[in-house]
């Protein structure tokens, strides 16, 4: 019977399997993988964007058993203001968008894949959750997986400078 022997782990196969996982650790990158396997940077949060609240400033922000009343004239509740605008308050695990410059909805920020709920972008009318990626549109349906479910979607009233939103 013949001897199958196994080729020795040469040095190359070593560096181009161990190379690009040390070169993030050495260089401080964070090194995300997502479900598929695949691997992507870390996405900025909120407030790097400077227009979420991540759960600094709540000042205008009041939660109240399932309701959440934002103070449009707060600084706080000011990005609700303009088309484009968003908060994540993550408190309440609420994302409030301005869809249009005059309409303001929200929802749950608990991502129906995986249930990440305080790493949320928002660009080009789109949600990105940055765990792995899901992308969700103005009316909380899916746009791009890994997520199959829309996020759920809560009641938005408005009074004068007052939003409330009840879950
Ligand atoms: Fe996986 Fe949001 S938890 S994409």
């Amino acid at each position: 019977m013949k001897k199958i022997e196994k080729e020795p782990y040469s040095r190359k196969e070593f560096l181009r399997t161990a190379g690009s996982a040390a070169l993030f650790s050495a260089l401080g990158i964070p090194f995300i993988t997502s479900c598929d396997g695949s691997t992507t940077d870390a996405l900025e949060g909120p407030n790097g964007s400077g227009n979420g609240n991540a759960g600094g400033d709540t000042d205008g922000i009041t939660i109240s058993g399932n309701q959440v009343i934002i103070d449009l004239d707060s600084t706080a509740g000011a990005p609700l203001n303009s088309s484009g605008g968003w908060l994540l308050i993550r408190d309440a695990q609420v994302l409030a968008v301005n869809v249009d410059g005059t309409v303001i909805r929200a929802f749950t920020s608990v991502c129906t894949h995986q249930g990440c709920d305080t790493s949320w972008q928002f660009s080009n009318s789109l949600f990105t959750c940055s765990c792995h990626g899901s992308q969700f549109n103005t009316s909380g349906g899916v746009v791009r997986g890994p997520a199959a479910q829309d996020l759920e979607e809560f009641n938005v009233s408005k009074d004068n400078s007052n939003v409330t939103i009840t879950k």
